[in-house]
C-alpha cells in the first residue's frame, strides 16, 4: 500500500548570519497509514525542521515530500492549503488563544472553515468530552494545567478531522505522569480514528510508550530507522545507542560520548 507520508532526499539548509546550517541532510523515509511514527534525536538534531518540512511550513532546500502519493513541492498554493488542513499539528507550548475560553478555542478552526456557530459548539463540546475536558468548556487557558491545555490543543486539532497529526515535543513541558496520560490519549485517537501520528521527541520513553516505528536523527542525518522493537533491542547506530543509554542512565551520561564516531 502507498505510504501516507514519503520523504525523498529531503534537505534543509539555513543561511543564518552566523553561517550555513545543514539542519536536515538528505533524508529518506516513509510512514504507513495508521502508524505512530517517532522521530527522535538530541537537541539541534533537526527534528523540528524536519517535521515543519512535512507540511511545507518550512520549504525544503531540496527533495520531495509526498502526502498520499502527491508531491507537496509541486502543489499550487490552493492545493497546498487543502492538503495542510488534513495535517494537524500540536506543540510543546500548546499555542492556545488566551483571550478565548476552552470551548471557543476548539471552535476556532471550525469558524475558519465556515461551520455554523451552533453546529461548531456542538462539535467542540463533543471533542472536549472526548479528551476528558467536558467540564472545562467555560474555563480560560490560564486556568488550566499543562496537561489540560494540551488536551484542549488536541481537541482543537481534531476539529478539522485530520488524517495526519504532527506532534512536536507535545509532552516535553509535562511531568511524567501527565505525559503518560497525553500519550494514552494520542494512542486512543490513533486507534479510534485511524489518524497517522508523527511524534517528535528527545525522550526515548515517549517512543517506547506509543510508537510503532522510529527514525533516529543525528546532526541532521537519518542515523537509523526501523520498528521500535528492532531499534531498541538491536540499535545499530551510535546515535541510537547513546539515546538508549541516556534513557537508562539519564544523569550519569555527558554529551561527550555523543560527539564521537556517530553515524
Ligand atoms: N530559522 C532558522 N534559521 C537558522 N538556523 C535554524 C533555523 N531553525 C533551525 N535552525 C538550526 O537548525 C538546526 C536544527 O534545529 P531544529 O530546531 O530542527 O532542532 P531540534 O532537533 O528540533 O532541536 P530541539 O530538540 O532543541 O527542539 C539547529 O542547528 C538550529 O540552530
Ligand atoms: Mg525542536
Amino acid at each position: 500500500m502507498e505510504p501516507i507520508i514519503r520523504v525523498e532526499n529531503l534537505s534543509k539548509v539555513f543561511d543564518a548570519k552566523s553561517g550555513r546550517v545543514d539542519a536536515v541532510r538528505n533524508i529518506n523515509f516513509e510512514i504507513a497509514k495508521g502508524d505512530i511514527f517517532g522521530i527522535i534525536g538530541l537537541s539541534g538534531a533537526g527534528k523540528s525542521t524536519l517535521v515543519r518540512c512535512l507540511n511545507l511550513l518550512e520549504r525544503p532546500t531540496s527533495g520531495n515530500v509526498y502526502i498520499k502519493g502527491k508531491n507537496l513541492m509541486d502543489m499550487s498554493g490552493k492545493e497546498l492549503r487543502k492538503t495542510r488542513r488534513n495535517i494537524g499539528m500540536i506543540f510543546q507550548n500548546f499555542n492556545l488563544l488566551m483571550q478565548r475560553n476552552v470551548l471557543d478555542n476548539v471552535c476556532f478552526p471550525l469558524e475558519i472553515a465556515g461551520v455554523k456557530r451552533k453546529e461548531a459548539k456542538e462539535r467542540a463540546m463533543e471533542l472536549l468530552k472526548k479528551v476528558g475536558l467536558g467540564d472545562k468548556a467555560a474555563s480560560y487557558p490560564a486556568q488550566l494545567s499543562g496537561g489540560q491545555k494540551q488536551r484542549v490543543a488536541i481537541a482543537r486539532v481534531l476539529a478539522n478531522n485530520p488524517e495526519i497529526l504532527l506532534c512536536d515535543e507535545a509532552t516535553s513541558a509535562l511531568d511524567p505522569q501527565t505525559t503518560k496520560s497525553i500519550l494514552n490519549l494520542l494512542k486512543s485517537i490513533n486507534e479510534e480514528y485511524g489518524i497517522t501520528i508523527v511524534v517528535i521527541t528527545h525522550e526515548m520513553r515517549v517512543v517506547k510508550n506509543i510508537c510503532s516505528h522510529v527514525a533516529v536523527l543525528n546532526h541532521g542525518k537519518l542515523a537509523e530507522k526501523g520498528t521500535v522493537k528492532e531499534v531498541f533491542t538491536n540499535p545499530k547506530s551510535s546515535a541510537a545507542k547513546v539515546l538508549i543509554l541516556n534513557d537508562e542512565e539519564q544523569d550519569k551520561f555527558s554529551g561527550e560520548v555523543y560527539e564521537g564516531n556517530v553515524g
